[in-house]
């Protein structure tokens, strides 16, 4: 028997790579690769890369940097770069580190163990294609191990929205649903394999249409009510959505299918209209706020969570306290905000830019509003009981982790052996504290 070769994995930017990453160890598992969580004794590195901020792309440089000893004392070792930034950059980064043996696009990496046969002796490997086929139906190998109890199962790929400051719809190509069937059959291999929740995923996931077995196009909602149906499947969330896309089928579901948590994340990115428009976001902060009111109405106890950018193009003081406006009026749970960054090829980084200390300013003051109201929020669950998904041991002995309907963190002492992880088990709320819930079982 041959040695098994290692393959480390590293993963930037959103659960969608996570999900890529996962669908990648499973591709080359058929080529004799396990996965290794250090690099030093790795016969394969792996990045797969997110650009979406500029930081995001100069991260994946200076790591390549560090792996130059490794590669000139072991010159058998692949390095490859897989994601958004090897889709933006292409062979661009061959010339910059040429080192790196193969770039492959996120739409492309099914053909990973065909590039992998390319390389070797200086000849690297290129593929930055969006090619018609289900990358997903041409990972074979799938091993039939154990799963954590929380999954990503991704339904939907792409975008077709073009917001002004967006890299996405380049670098992830034309959105594209996977049809209903393929999406239960995973969702059933997943549960038997010890998977008891499940985020779909998707970069526009509520714009979903894929084909249903009758052969008619079904919505995001008729896909949940469809999981819901799923024997051992006990919690179902989705992410990221956009306002527009929340039909009315959908809003109901969040009151109607008890599968579905009481969780859902919906960027608004700004609260002026000005910046809506000029982000070309498609919504007003009205309209925005109106989706808000009709979920709250058939789900009352729905923790929102959202993504924010300062600084965009021409926002003004004014313009940045409609956000926080906006902002007090929703309360949100929990939150992402970022400095607007220019990237290139998108219409926006071509306008007139804000200073950059003006847009660390006034993310200071976003972040410290969003903080105040996701600290109230989780503070006011105390004396609370809640469902808990248990994940795994926590760091104190005995102590077990899990979450929570609404995405907290709970922690509860002294119950190991008791909780196994995947139990899902109703939790009484003692304390709050920075970034987690502490209880015991009610
Ligand atoms: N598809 C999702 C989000 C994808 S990107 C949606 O439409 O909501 C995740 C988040 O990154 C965005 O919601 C936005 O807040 C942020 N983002 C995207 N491009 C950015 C840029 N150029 N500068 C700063 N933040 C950005
Ligand atoms: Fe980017 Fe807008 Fe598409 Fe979201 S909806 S991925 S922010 S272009
Ligand atoms: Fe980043 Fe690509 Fe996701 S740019 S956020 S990894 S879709």
């Amino acid at each position: 028997m041959t040695q098994p070769k290692k393959l480390f994995v590293k993963t930037y930017g959103c659960q969608m790579n996570v999900y890529d990453s996962e669908r990648m160890s499973e591709a080359l598992a058929g080529e004799g690769y396990v996965e290794t969580d250090s690099p030093d004794d790795a016969d394969m590195i792996l990045l797969n890369t997110c650009h979406i901020r500029e930081k995001a792309a100069e991260k994946v440089y200076s790591e390549l940097g560090r792996y130059k000893g490794l590669k000139a004392e072991k010159p058998d070792l692949k390095i490859g770069v897989a994601g958004c930034v090897a889709q933006a950059e292409g062979a661009e980064i061959m010339r910059r580190q040429p080192m790196v043996d193969m770039v492959v696009g996120p739409q492309s990496y099914h053909r990973l163990p065909a590039l992998l046969k390319q390389t070797g002796e200086g000849a690297k490997a290129l593929d930055t294609d969006f090619p018609e086929e289900d990358k997903f139906e041409h990972l074979k190998a799938r091993p039939k191990a154990r799963r954590a109890p929380a999954a990503f199962l991704t339904v939907q790929e792409g975008c077709d929205k073009f917001c002004a400051f967006c890299v996405v719809p380049y670098t992830r190509g034309a959105e594209v649903s996977r049809p209903v069937e393929r999406i239960l059959r995973e969702a059933r291999d997943l549960v038997e394999r010890g998977v008891r929740e499940i985020t779909l995923l998707g970069q526009n996931v509520n714009a979903y249409h894929g084909v249903g077995p009758d052969g008619a196009d079904w919505s995001l909602a008729r896909l949940i009510r469809a999981l819901d149906g799923v024997d051992g499947l006990e919690r179902i969330r989705f992410t990221t959505s956009h306002p527009n896309d929340m039909d009315d089928d959908l809003i109901a579901a969040h009151g109607e299918v008890a599968k579905l948590m009481p969780y859902l994340h919906l960027p608004v990115q700004a609260g002026s209209d000005k910046i809506l428009k000029r982000m070309n976001r498609q919504h007003t902060a009205e309209s925005y706020l109106k989706v808000i009111e009709r979920l709250r109405a058939a789900r009352p106890d729905l923790h929102l969570s959202g993504d924010f950018i300062v600084g965009f193009p021409e926002e003004t003081e004014e313009d940045f306290q409609a956000t926080m406006d906006l902002v007090r009026a929703v309360e949100y749970g929990s939150a992402f905000s970022f400095k607007y960054s220019p990237r290139p090829g998108t219409p926006a980084a071509e306008r007139a830019q804000v200073p950059e200390d003006e847009k660390t300013d006034r993310l200071q003051r976003l972040q410290a509003l969003l903080t105040e109201q996701q600290r109230a929020l989780q503070d006011a669950m105390v004396g609370r009981e809640v469902g808990v998904l248990f994940e795994k041991a926590g760091r104190l002995p005995g102590q077990m982790v899990g979450k929570s309907e609404y995405l907290h963190a709970v922690h509860v002492a002294g119950i190991e052996g008791q909780v196994v992880p995947g139990d899902l088990r109703r939790v009484r709320i003692t304390e709050s504290g920075p970034n987690s819930l502490t209880g015991e079982l009610a």
